[in-house]
């Protein structure tokens, strides 16, 4: 693991090499096999993670100002009315607040002004893969919370966990916000948690943003919406793969299709090609068929019930210490404490 620090305006930040990345296997390696493995399947897939270059996170950005899409509306509202209890429940003994999938939003300033507000004792830091998101964000901190340390780590969640853990005495509060873990299956849910878990020590704190089940109709409208930003965003991978993989897709063949499974309890985005075609696309060297309505599935946004949150926290070594949610219900900020008695301490 090596180090790189920069600093700028009082901030810095610091690109931890995992070996993973860094070293051995390109961004641009992993993202062309991906594509090559997704669209090999008889049911085409392309990850959801491939969505967010510069910009598809700008149309991210879009998206959660849209009127129908209630989520991050429903977060700021939880964090900006729940504040006291937050910060009972974190307590006073000094801590580090470790954010995982950065990307500095309008939910992170109000909790990090809230905790500053309470006098808690805390140093910030995020956690993203992101080098220039992360110069970004801890520029922005450093301008606005000038007193609070904040320190970015540029790496994946883990080795970030693990590189914090190896240097700092303090205990962990690692939030994990914007139904960010919708985006993955139950089964991947659970491997994360239990990551992150094994990354936590006894008592530490985690607070993950969960979209709860509610009208269907409200749910479509909010992965539909009717500007089409939704749309643009699901188009904007195969625009990437165009960009940096030669791809050649002509994306006005294909459409944005939002729907949801009953039963599973996931919107699922699905791109549809309008007619038959064939693509090539230059580093992968190959091309591939879509035949007309060939759907392929782009992203997962479960939704999720109390008793699946519980059942999620306890299968994977938490207890749940506190649910928090708006005032219609939609949305729940659920505060979990990692248990360890066994062990007493980091597995
Ligand atoms: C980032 N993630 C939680 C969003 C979601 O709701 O699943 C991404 C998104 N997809 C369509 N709209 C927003």
């Amino acid at each position: 693991m090596s180090e790189r620090t920069s600093d700028k305006a009082g901030a810095s930040y610091k690109v931890i090499d995992s070996g993973d990345y860094a070293d051995s296997f390109d961004h641009k390696q992993a993202f062309a096999l991906d594509v090559l493995v997704g669209l090999s399947e008889t049911r085409k897939t392309l990850s959801s993670k491939h969505f967010y270059d510069e910009r598809g996170s700008e149309l991210f950005r879009t998206i959660t100002r849209l009127p129908e899409y209630y989520l991050s509306n429903c977060e700021l509202e939880i964090l900006e009315n729940q504040k006291q209890q937050i910060i009972d429940t974190v307590g006073a003994e000094p801590f580090n607040l470790v954010e995982l999938g950065a990307g500095f939003g309008r939910k992170t300033k109000i909790l990090l002004k809230d905790l500053l507000d309470g006098g808690l004792d805390f140093n910030y830091v995020p956690i993203d893969i992101s080098e220039s998101a992360m110069k970004e964000l801890v520029e922005s901190c450093s301008e606005l919370f000038p007193k609070l340390q904040t320190t970015g780590l540029v790496s994946e969640y883990f080795s970030g966990l693990k590189w914090l853990n190896n240097r700092h005495q303090r205990r962990n509060v690692v939030i994990f916000l914007g139904s960010s873990i919708g985006n993955f299956t139950h089964a991947e849910a659970r491997i994360f948690l239990r990551n992150l878990w094994s990354s936590l020590n006894n008592d530490d704190l985690t607070v993950i943003g969960f979209d709860l089940k509610k009208d269907i109709e409200l749910l479509l409208a909010a992965y539909n919406d009717s500007r089409g930003v939704t749309a643009e965003f699901n188009l904007n991978v195969l625009r990437r793969i165009n960009e940096e993989l030669g791809g050649e897709f002509d994306l006005s063949k294909f459409r944005h299709f939002g729907t949801y499974d009953v039963f599973s309890g996931a919107m699922e985005s699905y791109l549809v090609s309008l007619e038959q075609q064939t693509v090539y696309i230059k580093t992968i060297g190959r091309t591939f068929e879509f035949a007309p309505w060939e759907p392929i599935h782009t992203e997962y946004s479960y939704k999720y019930l109390i008793d699946d949150i519980e059942r999620l926290a306890a299968e994977t070594g938490f207890c749940v210490e506190e649910h928090l949610f708006d005032s219609r219900r939609y949305f729940a900020d659920s505060i979990w404490r990692a248990r360890k008695e066994a062990s007493n301490g980091k597995s």
